[in-house]
């Protein structure tokens, strides 16, 4: 949620952040702006409502020196996107230039406080007020912009990643982040601030993130210095990042979506590297190795998490309990941090994050922590929020995932889970010998069966075009392709704007059979044959066709049950239950966007969502 790049350093700053600005432009993109502090005594602000693109052309004939810069693409909370709500905002006397990633919850009292002492505002945001009262204490109390920054930052409350550039002041850049992300870049003598570092890892593998409550000074010729609230000095600390350039440009295809459901194998594939051994036929990981007692213990596990990651948990509650015989409860995180929930003795809370900056889970994550909680993280960003939050965790190696609607985060964290609840089920004797092997065998063969699913995608591709007219789809699925059914609802409704609804198919007799007509497309998610419930869904199959619904039907090679029932039919490989999420998803994502590709839309960037939502 908006995206934020700085840069002090020798070179002009304005194309390296706008380079920056598009890396970032998935964190939201309303309208985006810049500051670029001149030589000459200018501060120029250029900001424009729409894309990056935008303000590109919006600059064309402007003064676009300088070697110290902050920019940002928005994502809006307060106030309307347009022009005047963009940043960077400026402070009274146009000396300071702010841009800010979070909400300031105080900020109404402190814009009370400041039109009280004379200070008018441009915009209607809550980040022109932190500019505003940081001019307002240089003013008052004589100090600089350093200190000054730092004393205001005492009087907020909420979330902020914030960068700050003055007037008259070429040599000086200051960032601080609470509850919102800030990595800074350390090249040789030249720094850069990113929400991430898609910005930065163009220039440099080398990283500070900055924790809660820092401040940041970057001055040049000078060592970078970070400081606390109470100004006390801290050591900054260079992590080496792995991250290349491939990894976040889009390499040949046409948007990131489709480029990551292609990546879904290799993503796969890393995220069981060293973790599943194929020659033993068993699964290591090091969370479960040194913490497993806290699952031997546990009575109950409790999952947390939003959006697509959220369905994911759904899986893992399935999971857990098949397998390992531990009750599980799931909840969004919105839900769980305001509820008072109850956290027992032992319990241990799961939480689940591509991103690792959702602010809600951030939120539900220190909840249970602070009640004792032992806390695990399932998380893709390295170095994250969630990452250092958690008493320990596995990461799921997906690599950078840019398309706003999440896909190959969303397979690897199922794997993550699966891998998770087999390693705790063979240490709790809960599952037979025969059962891990047959999983792990499977496991090991899931990268193949998804490519053969590719070979379909002309076929996907075909359906796509024939479902462009509809207003409304219903998704069913039934145990663990019931979280499936609702991911492909939330795929389609997120990128093509139809409305969807995933629900556990037998529950559509109580209220979803209503809107059933020959208009109304229903995909049904039917993998398995020889399961248990696959009888139950070819009753649900017959009653929707029995009112003339057209079905899509998710089913597996050689089905001759609910395909005869359904007028499209996407076979897919046969394998275990428990994994039919990582196969069954493959072609709901597909069909989402090539409907959404069809009907024109905006797949990577769709309207009105941000990939990481860091404010609540
Ligand atoms: C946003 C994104 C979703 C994502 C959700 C949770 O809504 O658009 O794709 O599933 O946030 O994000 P997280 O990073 O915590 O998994």
């Amino acid at each position: 949620m908006c995206g934020i790049v700085g840069y002090l350093g020798n070179k002009q700053a304005f194309d390296i952040l706008i380079k920056g600005l598009h890396r970032l432009e998935y964190r939201g993109y309303d309208s985006a702006g810049v500051a670029l502090v001149d030589n000459n005594g200018n501060l120029n602000v250029y900001k424009t409502k729409g894309k990056v693109n935008n303000l590109e052309q919006y600059c064309k004939d402007k003064n676009i020196n300088g070697t110290v810069g902050i920019a940002h693409t928005r994502w809006a909370t307060h106030g309307e996107p347009n022009d005047k709500n963009a940043h960077p905002h400026y402070s009274q006397s146009k000396n300071l230039a702010i841009i800010h990633n979070g909400i300031i919850e105080n900020y109404l009292t402190l814009k009370t406080f400041l039109i009280s002492k004379g200070y008018e505002f441009k915009s209607d945001t809550d980040t022109e007020v932190v500019v505003q009262f940081i001019e307002y204490i240089m003013q008052s109390q004589k100090c600089d912009l350093y200190s000054a920054v730092t004393h205001t930052l005492t009087q907020l409350v909420g979330a902020y990643a914030i960068g700050v550039v003055e007037r008259n002041n070429p040599n000086l850049l200051i960032a601080a982040r609470k509850a919102s992300p800030l990595i800074v870049g350390v090249g040789n003598n030249e720094y850069f601030l990113g929400s991430d570092a898609s910005p930065i890892i163009e220039y440099t593998n080398k990283v500070i993130y900055i924790n809660d409550e820092q401040v940041v000074k970057i001055e040049r010729g000078k060592e970078i210095e970070i400081h606390d609230l109470k100004n006390v000095k801290l050591q900054p600390v260079i992590n080496e990042i792995s991250l290349s350039l491939d990894d976040i440009e889009k390499g040949g295809f046409e948007h990131f979506m489709l480029k990551e459901i292609f990546e879904q194998p290799k993503s796969l594939s890393l995220c069981m590297n060293g973790r599943l051994n194929k020659e033993l036929n068993e699964i290591k990981l090091s969370a479960i190795t040194d913490f497993g007692d806290k699952f031997d213990k546990c009575q109950r596990i409790v999952i947390t998490a939003c959006g697509t990651s959220w369905h994911a948990g759904l899986i893992g509650k399935y999971l857990f309990e098949n397998l390992c015989r531990i009750p599980v409860e799931i909840e969004v995180a919105s839900e769980f941090r305001y509820r008072d929930p109850v956290i027992l003795p032992n319990d241990i809370l799961i939480a689940i994050s591509q991103s690792g900056e959702t602010a809600d889970t951030l939120a539900a994550m220190e909840l249970a922590k602070k009640q004792g909680a032992f806390v695990f993280g399932i998380c893709n960003v390295i170095g994250s929020s969630v990452a250092r939050m958690t008493d320990t965790g596995v990461y799921t190696h997906a690599g950078p995932e840019i398309g706003v609607a999440s896909t190959k985060a969303f397979t690897t964290q199922v794997a993550v889970l699966v891998m998770t609840a087999l390693a705790v089920a063979k240490r709790k004797n809960s599952i037979k010998d025969e059962e891990y092997h047959s999983i792990i065998g499977e496991l090991s063969h899931i990268e193949e069966k998804i490519n053969k699913i590719f070979q379909q995608v002309d076929h996907i591709k075909d359906i796509s075009k024939i479902f462009t007219y509809a207003k409304n789809f219903i998704y069913l699925g039934r145990g663990y392709n019931y979280p499936v059914a609702m991911e492909g609802a939330l795929k389609l409704k997120e990128i093509s704007y139809i409305h969807a609804e995933g629900y556990p198919a037998a529950e559509m007799k109580h209220g979803p059979i209503a809107l059933i007509d020959e208009e109304m497309p229903t995909v049904v998610i039917a993998p398995d044959n020889t399961n248990h419930l696959y009888q139950k869904v070819l009753s649900n199959v017959q009653e929707v066709k029995a009112r003339k619904g057209r079905i899509i039907a998710i089913v597996c090679e050689g089905d001759d049950g609910v395909a005869k029932n359904a007028d499209y039919t996407i076979e897919i490989p046969k394998t275990v239950a428990c994994l039919s999420p990582l196969l069954t998803v493959i072609p709901l994502q597909l069909l989402s966007y090539y409907i959404a590709v069809a009907k024109g839309r905006n797949v990577d960037q769709p309207r009105n969502l941000a990939k990481s939502v860091t404010v609540e």
